[in-house]
């Protein structure tokens, strides 16, 4: 079966959790100028939600109840994620995504700016609603890493690294988020920090997935545009040649069913149950296009 396919029954298992999310979303944005309202577009466009749905499929997986305030801490987790798609998308000169204009091709890189930081002022006013300083802690020590990330990346144009630091680099830009989207919501109910573990496992095999299909997916636009930006991700470093990433697709393909195992392996002792067959499913894809 295709990845949408799986993807969009595996989200049937929380749909009504994923609903108050986006219902949530929706509401976090108030001003009513043109360049909100692209704000409001831009979150609610189609989007997989997939950090929530690994935390809302880890909590009922555990007999938890995703309650309001897990509804909360996942809205701040989408919206750190969005606004670092907009910043993304400046940084990066992107035009299209989630099938629509960019805000930097919409408006422009000044509008596009504003926007994701707009968006981080209500990510602070939704996380002080919690009165915590250690969610405060989770979810600005996840900023600093994204950002550190990103800016790494950039100093390291043009560079073959190795696994390592590729490694590295994806758990900053992207693995960190879905450990603190997760850390955030088992702090709430008390459970160790530890099993967030599961989450970062999750978070680098879906960047290595995303990595490796700018080289082998339909959509290949990316990946010549990363290239020739001298962002040189797993296939180009395992093949030793930007001119020839095709040749790293193999041990690309190994480094991610690494990551999947690895993820699988931390949720092993949890019961059997339709959520935990769920995460099992949804690792299981991230091999599909
Ligand atoms: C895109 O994230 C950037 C990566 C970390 C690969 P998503 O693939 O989660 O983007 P949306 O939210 O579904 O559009
Ligand atoms: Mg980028």
């Amino acid at each position: 079966m295709s990845f949408d396919k799986s993807y969009s029954q595996i989200c049937g298992t929380v749909q009504e959790e994923l609903e108050k999310l986006n219902a949530e979303l929706e509401k976090s944005v108030c001003g009513d100028t043109p360049l909100h309202s692209a704000v409001r577009d831009f979150l609610l466009a189609p989007s997989k939600r997939i950090r929530p749905l690994v935390v809302f499929l880890y909590l009922k997986a555990n007999k938890i109840e995703v309650s309001n305030a897990h509804i909360k801490l996942q809205t701040v987790t989408e919206l750190i994620h969005n606004a670092s798609l907009i910043h993304d998308d400046v940084i990066d000169n992107g035009k299209l995504r989630r099938s629509q204009k960019t805000l930097n091709s919409a408006f422009d890189n000044r509008l596009a700016v504003i926007s994701g930081d707009y968006i981080l002022s209500v990510t602070l006013r939704k996380l002080a609603e919690f009165n915590s300083p250690e969610l405060i802690k989770i979810y600005s020590s996840v900023i600093e890493k994204m950002c550190t990330g990103e800016i790494e990346q950039n100093f390291l144009r043009y560079k073959i690294t190795d696994i390592a630091k590729y490694i590295e680099k994806s758990y900053k830009k992207t693995g960190a988020l879905f450990e603190s989207a997760l850390k955030a919501s088992i702090f709430l109910e008390g459970l160790p920090l530890e099993n967030a573990e599961f989450a970062k496992l999750f978070g680098i095999a879906f960047q290595i997935r995303d990595d490796l299909l700018n080289i082998t997916g339909q959509d290949n636009t990316k990946v010549s545009a990363d290239i020739q930006d001298g962002i040189y991700n797993a296939p180009v470093i395992f093949s030793g040649s930007a001119d020839n990433p095709s040749a790293g697709i193999e041990k690309t393909k190994s480094l991610l069913s690494n990551y999947i195992e690895r993820a699988k392996q931390k949720i092993s002792n949890l019961e059997n149950n339709r959520y935990k067959r769920a995460m099992t499913e949804l690792l299981d894809i991230l091999k599909n296009e």
